[in-house]
């Protein structure tokens, strides 16, 4: 690093919940590959060009940093242990053969014909949150009534597990995602129930085949040859678990409260419900608060905007600063509910591009739908400098959003 470089302190400062930080237009377009300092007080590199940010995420070459890379680390030692420097992936086959294989076996659930397959269930779900939110009075928190238990819920009938049981799993998942309101006590006894559930599950799913991801994880391995073991087929449910369920709670959160924010968006999707998906899609993109930004570790040197990135270097895709690159999508900075084609890095990109996306999709315009239909008159219970921010390390949300009617 030359003396007069400027390191840049990160997460970068924004003015509202929902607003973008104002470095984001400087650096794409004067300092595209950006020297940033983490909060561990570590070094690493920050993308902001969305040219940039797809090229290296889709680079096969590259992964999620994993333990002895000597990676860049997010978080001081001590300060939220694991959940901080680790991420979703430590339950999914990490990177090479095995990653691609376990990914080209359980995408074969994530079907367009599924997902539509899924809709009747996710609307009876959240008709019926939406009906409990509006019995307990307003205001209420719309993403701990509707946000954290849908998505939980949703996997569950994913996973085949009865609904007398979702209490259960909406429990292990706020206990394996959150980073303090649990002694390691608490978590470990809550992972070993986990792990005894899963697996009375599985031996009752090899007893009597289903056509839940689990029974169909369980007949298509078979019939490749290369069976899964009950140990992968409990970290992959582990794993959708931990991915699928704090990202789409949080992002349900976000897409009400930008939509609701700006009265006139809510009124265009009131007048036209046509626009739901494209509006999904532009939420997705719009959405300034991401989470940390994507990690990658360089195995080898990277040639980025006519600088050479050694190998060993840590790199922070920025998407969400990408999703606002002008050059990519005009009026960037508009909220344009009806735009399309709409190619935002959201969900990644590349060979660890989000394996739910399909599924996420689904549950934001079912969500969307239904609110439309069952609570027109639905606004924001608070401006929107109230609103908080939740920095995650995935995705970001807001700690509450709070609605009336
Ligand atoms: C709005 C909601 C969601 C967002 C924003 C989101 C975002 C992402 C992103 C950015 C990645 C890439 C991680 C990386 O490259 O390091 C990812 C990966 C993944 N997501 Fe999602 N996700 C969402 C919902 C879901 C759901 C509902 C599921 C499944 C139930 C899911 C399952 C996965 C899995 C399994 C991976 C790992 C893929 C791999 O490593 O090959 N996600 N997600």
């Amino acid at each position: 690093m030359s003396q007069n470089e400027e390191v840049l302190s990160y997460p970068l400062p924004y003015d509202t919940a929902l607003s973008a930080p104002a470095e984001w237009e400087r650096l794409r377009a004067k300092c595209p590959v950006a020297t940033i300092e983490l909060p561990s007080g570590d070094h690493a590199k920050l993308l902001t060009r969305h040219e940039h940010v797809k090229g290296l995420l889709a680079d096969p070459r590259f992964a999620r940093p994993k333990a002895g890379d000597n990676a860049a680390r997010v978080a001081p030692e001590g300060t939220g242990g694991a959940a901080a420097n680790g991420d979703m992936a430590q339950t999914i086959p990490d990177r090479g053969e095995g990653h691609q294989q376990w990914r080209r076996l359980v995408g074969k659930y994530f079907t367009a014909k599924r997902m539509a397959a899924l809709r009747p269930g996710m609307t009876e779900i959240a008709e019926r949150l939406i009906a409990d939110m509006v019995s307990g009075g307003a205001p209420a928190d719309l993403k701990a009534d509707l946000g954290f238990p849908l998505p939980v819920y949703v996997i569950c009938d994913m996973l085949g597990v009865p609904a007398e049981d979702r209490h259960r799993f909406s429990h292990w998942s706020d206990m394996f995602l959150s980073t303090s309101r649990y002694s390691q006590e608490e978590t470990g006894k809550g992972l070993a129930e986990f792990m005894q559930y899963m697996s009375g599950h599985v031996t009752a799913k090899r007893a009597t085949p289903t056509d839940d991801l689990i029974g169909m994880l369980i007949r298509e391995s078979e019939e490749e040859g290369q069976g899964l073991t009950d140990a992968q087929l409990l970290s992959t449910a582990m794993g959708l678990l931990v991915a699928g369920h704090e990202t789409t709670a949080n992002m349900i959160g976000k897409m009400v409260a930008m939509l609701l924010v700006d009265r006139t968006r809510w009124e265009r999707l009131l007048a036209d419900p046509s626009l739901v998906r494209t509006a999904v899609e532009e939420s997705l993109r719009f959405d300034t608060n991401l989470g940390f930004g994507l990690r990658r570790y360089l195995t080898e040197d990277v040639d980025i905007d006519g600088q050479t990135l050694p190998a060993g270097t840590t790199v922070v895709c920025g998407m969400p600063a990408a999703n606002r690159d002008e050059s990519v999508f005009a009026g960037a900075d508009d909220m344009d509910l009806g735009r399309s084609p709409n190619p935002h890095l959201t969900f990644g990109a590349g060979p660890h591009s989000c394996l739910g996306q399909a599924l996420a999709r689904t549950e934001l315009q079912v969500v969307l739908e239904t609110l439309l239909r069952k609570l027109p008159t639905l606004e924001l219970a608070v401006p929107e400098r109230d609103l908080r921010r939740v920095e995650g390390l995935l995705v970001g949300g807001l700690s509450e959003v709070p609605v009336r009617w």
